[in-house]
């Protein structure tokens, strides 16, 4: 029996990286998963490869996308049980560096996007009259002030604070609401990082992690797993760190 048996998952930036991970994992645990991305192509190769997965295209900054996909995935399923709020960019700047047209970039996806996510999937699932759980990707930027991540930064903490509203203001509705904060994660938006790409540096990374080693995308998809399924039945606006032990 798969953790996730019957459940309707529906996962942002889910081309490659870590939301395409959850959904081998998802789907490994008995879900039907509905990727999304603004990558087109590498989205549907990665769904082909995936027993249990389909493709939707989803700019998360689009409020008539969000709109239109989930009433797609509400179509052809019957139900949306699961959502990931995965999609995300970074942006390594200084702060007085930072441009307002860069800050707004990064506040449409990594913030608004979640928003806009949080209540379309919301809106769906008190329809359908089943329980439902949102997983929203926040970051350890989001626990703590990180140079260079003013926008960054502002979104991941916005990020926590919406799941701790939609936790409030859903949860005698069936819908649970938390964030999870990945440390630094090998995925292709920081493989060009030092961290990864400078062995010195690595090393020098690594030491300062308790449990000595950069993290995974497994590592963040087996949490967003826990839950997503009804294991994690009692959690709700709570934050969820997986870093490897640097934020204890
Ligand atoms: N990798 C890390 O070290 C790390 C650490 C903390 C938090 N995170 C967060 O984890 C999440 C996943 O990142 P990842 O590491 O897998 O990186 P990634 O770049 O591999 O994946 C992000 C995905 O989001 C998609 N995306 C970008 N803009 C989009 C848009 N407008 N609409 C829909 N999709 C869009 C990208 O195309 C990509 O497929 C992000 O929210 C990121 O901020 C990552």
């Amino acid at each position: 029996m798969g953790r996730l048996d019957g459940k309707i998952a529906l996962i942002t930036g889910g081309a490659r990286g870590q939301g395409a991970e959850e959904g081998r994992l998802f789907c490994a645990e008995g879900a039907t998963v509905i990727l999304t991305d603004v990558l087109d192509e590498e989205g549907e190769r990665t769904a082909a490869g995936i027993d249990g997965a389909s493709y939707l295209h989803l700019d998360v900054s689009s409020e008539a996308e969000w709109q239109s996909v989930v009433d797609t995935v509400i179509a052809r399923h019957g139900a949306l049980d699961v959502l990931v709020n995965n999609a995300g960019i970074d942006l390594d700047k200084r702060f007085e560096a930072t441009t307002l047209a860069d800050f707004e970039r990064v506040v449409a996806i990594n913030q608004t996007g979640v928003f806009l996510g949080m209540r379309t999937a919301a809106v769906a699932m008190m329809a359908a009259g089943r329980p439902g759980s949102i997983v929203n990707i926040s970051s350890v930027a989001g626990l703590q002030g990180v140079r260079g991540r003013a926008a960054y930064g502002a979104t991941k903490w916005a990020v926590r604070g919406m799941t701790k509203i939609g936790a409030l203001e859903w949860g005698k509705r069936g819908i649970r609401v938390n964030s999870v904060h990945p440390g630094l994660i090998e995925t292709p938006m920081t493989e060009t990082q030092r961290a990864f790409t400078d062995p010195d540096v690595r090393v020098r990374a690594e030491r300062n992690i308790p449990i000595g080693r950069m993290g995974t995308a497994t590592d963040i998809a087996n949490m967003v797993l826990f839950l997503a399924s009804d294991e994690s039945s009692y959690c709700t606006g709570q934050e969820f760190t997986v870093d490897g032990g640097v934020h204890p």
